[in-house]
């Protein structure tokens, strides 16, 4: 079986510095725990931005270099004006919120077009340094729009799959994107475009229909003598090695160390992103202890929001709205006994995080848009007692999938409320026929099935013919 070169922004693992010292840790996002698995055994490197390495001293250097080869992990090194235009300004403050049809936060002005293309080129470079005749290679997200035609023109014979991790928006929304004819011939490099759910694939071929005017038809797209194929490819996670860990040692202490004070327990875990929803539950959760006296002191929600991407603007303003307002719900609710919330701004360890999907009683995942949400998936994949309610926004993708959560409009704060009323009301035996329906779903269509099914598909599609013309 040929190797797979696993393309992505970011790789798996974070360079950070504390201090004098450096730390090499897990990277934050579905993205890069989803792939870790996949990587493992797909026997190829994994070609990404390693974070920043600038000032260490060429001993530090050289030992996370060692460190990122062992892995397998070939690193793209990126200059501090890199990281700022292509990442924070190109990527992140235009292509994110346009992407998540969140249009209000695109920035007055758009910056780094020029740096995001210089910068797929490097990757493209990097990538055709690494590659081997007969590798498959598979690019990821938003951040490499332009890689898939960019490594094309140095590599015409190559087998390149794409896989979009966040929604596609309608054409109507895309078409704002100053650069969209670029983009999209950029996407239509690859052999295969996959998508998490068939709207972000309908979206995406109207976008191609409108701006290009190319022929496209239910799966597939003809474009300068090749054609291409789309598809619909669910993202999963690693169920079974969720499972593992939900039962390693110190688990149970853990658990019920969480579930000591004997209230009943909501979790919210999320990156700290405005597309996540956590200002709307907020209100939902306030309207809940306003509305119902009765479940002060009895209920807390612990709610974990991993900060990310600081630098860029929309996410500062984002992260102010959010202190301020679980203050809010503390100065009116606390008692010196008891804690409505406990908001911990700050990522966990994975131990940690399946503690808390292990102890809650209610899972709440409501973003406002969201490409897919595995953290709802890894929450069900945990629970192999058969319990647990999950409360799962229907803008996310993984509400396509998961028709056993109770599903709500995070738009609507009465609604949510509601939900979250149900969901800790809810009798037993509707719990665990809900959760059998979710379990069979998570364990069966696992990441492992999707990362297969992608490069089956890949490896499938029509050879690529050279360009006519
Ligand atoms: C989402 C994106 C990923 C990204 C992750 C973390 O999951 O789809 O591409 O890596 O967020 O964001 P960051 O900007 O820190 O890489």
């Amino acid at each position: 079986m040929s190797r797979v070169v696993i393309v992505s922004n970011r790789l798996p693992v974070t360079v950070e510095r504390a201090g004098e010292a450096v730390r090499v840790v897990p990277s934050v996002g579905g993205l890069a725990t989803g792939l870790r698995r996949p990587h493992e055994q797909g026997g190829g490197p994994w070609v990404g931005w390693p974070g920043d390495l600038a000032g260490l001293d060429p001993e530090q250097q050289a030992r996370v270099e060692a460190r990122l080869s062992d892995l397998r992990l070939a690193p793209v090194h990126l200059t501090s004006e890199e990281v700022q235009r292509y990442y924070q300004d190109y990527s992140n403050a235009l292509l994110w919120p346009v992407f998540h049809s969140f249009p209000g936060e695109v920035p007055l002005e758009m910056g780094g077009a020029a740096e995001y293309e210089r910068v797929n080129g490097r990757f493209a470079d990097a990538v055709a340094a690494t590659a081997r005749p007969g590798d498959v290679i598979w690019i990821h997200d938003y951040q490499l729009l332009r890689l898939p035609a960019l490594l094309r023109e140095r590599l015409p014979e190559a087998r390149i799959g794409f896989f979009l991790h966040i929604p596609f928006p309608s054409s109507d929304l895309f078409r704002v994107l100053p650069q969209r004819e670029a983009l999209l011939e950029g996407m239509l490099g690859a052999d295969l475009i996959g998508f998490h759910t068939a709207s972000y694939m309908r979206h995406f071929s109207s976008s191609v229909l409108r701006v290009l005017g190319a022929w496209t038809d239910v799966d597939r797209i003809r474009w300068r003598g090749r054609e291409v194929r789309i598809g619909v490819f669910p993202m999963g996670v690693d169920a079974a090695d969720f499972a593992g860990t939900a039962h390693g040692a110190d688990m149970d202490e853990e658990v019920r160390a969480l579930r000591r004070d004997g209230s009943r327990l909501i979790v919210g875990i999320d990156r700290l992103d405005y597309t996540k929803g956590i200002p709307r539950r907020l209100l939902a959760y306030e309207r809940l202890l306003r509305e119902h006296p009765e479940l002060r002191g009895k209920v807390r929600l612990v709610q974990v929001a991993v900060p990310s991407r600081t630098e860029v603007g929309a996410y500062q303003e984002f992260r102010d709205q959010v202190d301020g307002l679980v203050g809010r719900i503390h100065g009116a609710f606390a008692t010196p006994t008891w804690s409505p919330i406990h908001y911990l701004s700050r990522g966990l360890d994975r131990a940690q995080v399946v503690a808390l999907y292990r102890a809650a009683d209610v899972m709440l995942v409501t973003p406002i848009r969201d490409g897919m949400n595995l953290v709802a998936k890894e929450f069900v994949a945990v629970r192999d007692d058969g319990d647990g309610v999950l409360v799962l926004s229907e803008f996310t993708g993984a509400a396509a999938e998961l028709a056993e959560a109770v599903q709500v409009n995070p738009y609507d704060e009465a609604g949510t409320a509601a939900a979250i009323q149900r969901a800790l009301e809810m009798p037993e035996d509707e719990r665990r026929t809900r959760m059998t329906g979710l379990r069979r779903r998570v364990t069966r269509y696992d990441v492992h099935w999707w990362a297969r099914t992608f490069l089956e598909r890949l490896r499938e599609a029509p050879a690529p013919v050279r360009p006519q013309g």
